[in-house]
Order: C-alpha cells, then sequence, then structure tokens
C-alpha cells in the first residue's frame, strides 16, 4: 500500500515582494499555512507528498523580463522562497517531489531543486514527476525529455504496473475556462495513460477550481485546488495492489484568526503619493504607517485600478505597477496580509479583465470580510474616498473620516483604531 499526500499551486512569496494580483491567493501567508500544513501531514503519515507546481507566485516582471524592475533581486527573492519551500520538505521526515508549473521561475527552481529526483520508488509505486512547460499561447505541451520518458513508461508497462505521474497541467476532465488549463496534447497524454497495461495515478494542479478524480481506462485522473487559496485544500490518496485507489479531499481551514479586526487601507494617499514619472511611489513615511497598523490587526491593502497613475494600465500592467511598489519597501517592513485590486462599482468598462472574478467597489468589503473570516462590522476602511467610504459603510464597515491630500502617520493610525 502506498499512501500519497497532494498539494499544490502554494504560489508563496516570502522574499519576493508584493501579492498575487488575485486577492484569495494569499502568497505572503503560505509560510504560515505550510506550517500548519506540517501537523496535518504529520497526523496523515502519508509514504510520499507531491507538490505539483507553481510553488511560487514569480512577479509576471521577472516571469517577462522586464527591464524596468531589478530582475536580479527578484531571482535572488525566488531562489531564497524555493530554498524555503525545500527547507520545510526536508523538515518533513518524508519522500517528497515537486516538479514547477507556470508561476515558477525555470532557472531560480534548478538551482534549488535541480537535484530533486524525478522517479522514486515509494513501496509498489513507481512515482514519475513530469516537468513540462506553457508553450504557443499559453498552453503546455509535453515535450522533449518528459514526452520521452512518458512513452517510453507506458510503453514498458506490464499487468503488475502501478504508476503515480505528477504533472501541473491538466490531462483530464476537460474544464471549461477562457484560459488553456489543459496540456494542448491533453488527449494523447490521457489515452496512452488510459490504455497502457497496469494502472496509473495522474495527479495535476493548475485549475485551482480543481477537478474530481475521473477514471479512464486504467488510470485516475484528476487536478486538486489550489492550496494558496481558503479553505486551503489539499488530498490524500491510497493505492494497494488489487484494490480500488482511494481519495479525499481535506481542507486546512480559515487562513487567520479572526480575533484581529482587519484593516483595509485604500493605497491612493494613504500609502503613495504618486507622480507622472513616479505612479504608486510609496510614502516616505510607509513604514511607520505599517507597522503601525500591523501592531493593531491584519492589513490588507486596497488598491483601485481606476486610480489616474493606474488607470491605462492592462491587467499584467497593474501587476507591474504594484510588484515595483512592494519592491521599492524596506524587505524589514511588513508588506501586509493580502493586496485587494478593485474596479468601480460600474465594473470593468472595457479593460480587458482576466479569468477570474475581480473585486468591484461594491463588493470590496463583503469580499474581504469573507476572505479573513470576519463579519462587516470587524473590518476599518481608511480611504480618502468619500464616495467608497459610504460604499463601505453601508456594507457594515467601520469607515472613519480621514482628511486628504495626505494625512500624517499619526492620524491614519490613530483612525484605524476608532
Ligand atoms: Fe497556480
Amino acid at each position: 500500500m502506498a499512501k500519497v499526500f497532494q498539494v499544490t499551486d502554494l504560489h508563496l512569496r516570502a522574499a519576493l515582494p508584493g501579492h498575487n494580483g488575485h486577492v484569495h491567493r494569499l502568497s505572503r501567508h503560505l509560510p504560515k499555512l505550510l506550517e500548519a500544513l506540517s501537523a496535518r501531514i504529520a497526523a496523515e503519515a502519508p509514504d510520499f507528498l507531491a507538490v505539483t507546481g507553481d510553488l511560487l507566485d514569480v512577479p509576471h516582471a521577472l516571469l517577462d523580463r522586464d527591464k524596468a524592475h531589478d530582475l536580479r533581486a527578484l531571482v535572488q527573492g525566488a531562489i531564497a522562497d524555493y530554498r524555503l519551500v525545500r527547507r520545510w520538505l526536508e523538515g518533513l521526515g518524508l519522500p517528497w517531489m515537486v516538479l514547477p508549473g507556470n508561476h515558477d521561475h525555470a532557472a531560480a527552481f534548478d538551482v534549488v531543486f535541480g537535484n530533486a529526483p524525478r522517479h522514486l520508488r515509494i513501496g509498489t509505486l513507481e512515482a514519475h514527476a513530469f516537468h513540462d512547460w506553457e508553450q504557443e499561447g499559453n498552453q503546455a505541451l509535453r515535450l522533449g525529455e518528459s514526452r520521452q520518458r512518458f512513452e517510453a513508461l507506458t510503453a514498458a508497462a506490464t499487468p503488475a504496473t502501478e504508476e503515480l505521474h505528477l504533472q501541473h497541467f491538466v490531462v483530464h476532465p476537460e474544464v471549461d475556462y477562457n484560459y488553456p488549463l489543459l496540456y494542448g496534447d491533453a488527449g494523447d497524454i490521457a489515452a496512452r495513460a488510459a490504455s497502457a497495461p497496469g494502472r496509473r495515478l495522474l495527479l495535476s494542479g493548475h485549475w485551482h477550481g480543481g477537478t474530481p478524480m475521473v477514471p479512464l481506462g486504467q488510470a485516475l485522473i484528476g487536478a486538486c485546488p489550489a492550496f494558496c487559496e481558503p479553505p486551503h485544500p489539499y488530498r490524500v490518496f491510497e493505492m494497494t495492489p488489487g484494490q480500488p485507489i482511494t481519495w479525499r479531499e481535506e481542507r486546512l481551514g480559515l487562513s487567520f484568526p479572526s480575533d484581529r479586526p482587519l484593516l483595509l487601507v485604500d493605497r491612493p494617499g494613504l500609502l503613495t503619493s504618486s507622480s507622472s514619472e513616479a505612479p504608486l511611489a510609496p510614502r516616505a513615511d510607509i513604514a511607520d504607517i505599517l507597522q503601525g497598523l500591523a501592531a493593531q490587526g491584519h492589513v490588507a491593502i486596497a488598491s483601485p485600478w481606476q486610480a489616474p497613475e493606474s488607470a491605462e494600465a492592462s491587467w499584467r500592467g497593474l501587476q507591474y505597477l504594484h510588484d515595483a511598489f512592494f519592491q521599492a519597501l524596506d524587505p524589514a517592513i511588513t508588506q501586509g496580509d493580502a493586496l485587494c485590486l478593485y474596479l468601480p462599482a460600474s465594473g470593468g468598462g472595457g479593460r480587458r479583465l482576466p479569468a477570474e472574478q475581480i473585486t468591484t467597489e461594491a463588493n470590496l468589503i463583503p469580499r474581504m470580510a469573507e476572505l479573513f473570516g470576519v463579519a462587516p462590522a470587524w473590518v476599518v476602511f481608511l480611504t480618502l474616498d468619500p464616495q467608497r467610504r459610504a460604499i463601505a459603510a453601508r456594507a457594515g464597515a467601520r469607515c472613519p473620516e480621514l482628511q486628504g491630500p495626505a494625512p500624517e502617520a499619526a492620524a491614519i493610525l490613530a483612525a484605524a483604531l476608532t
């Protein structure tokens, strides 16, 4: 018997600055979440742990090699964060395998995990990790070494073969979404895995919503939902020769203790003093503000896409701006627990939006209260915009008055206490 623990899509940022652009991917909270997961892993006592990609949430600027950013510092941050993940894995005291996803950085991944195994024998089970990458149009293909090994394995399989195949991208079942989630050659991979003698378990990540595990011929195939998103799910599989494969999905639960208020800071004027040359420039006293707020509660940063300094940016450009903002902060100060990029109440207004739901002014408070597991009355919304203040007050948040254009740090901290 082999018991396999799967966790996927960590999207971790610790040394890497900033947050994922999607508010519910709690990149900066991952070190704590992994710590909490260690206890679950110990309680399950699996034979093996699989992490199926997107270990980190590498800023788009680095993945795109955008020259306007300090790419060297970002690579160093990615290496430090991969080391953090590796230390966590090695502290678990069981065999593990990892593979990169589309939010990972190939070179930094290889610095830390280049010598990690791509094949392990676990009792009666042969585990294989396939490192595949997105190609044209963000669609992944199984190519090169990965493709050769996969074809050789299925060709050499016998009725006694028991295999675990790990990959980032979705093989099966079909998922209808306006971003390519399945391999471009998913049909071929699924058909070979399903028809080869013996049996195999194919575990993917990538699709944050996850899919059920679906039997297909000799294979059981599916994608685990993302661990970085509440309620932080993971899966446990048991594979015993001669018996059906069993699996279940568990969840770690709430991300944040609800005994502290959520201090939601609307960025313009309170955290940045933007100009056309330096959009989203951190205020000179931002360390006092962020550290002071963090001493009083959970801190989330709200940032309106419709602000003049970011209104013209694409979704990716919006993330570039915020990544640069967080990169400009002193690494010793907190960057908050979450970042919520949001749209006016009227919605996208002709912008090209990502597939995932973007928060609007109208649902800012309910969405953030839900994310932090607190009642709206336990949210303090700090903003200089009277209209936004009124919307948030109607949603039940506490909304102290603050006078613009740039209230002093002491006034912001005092308002947060009201
Ligand atoms: Fe992901």
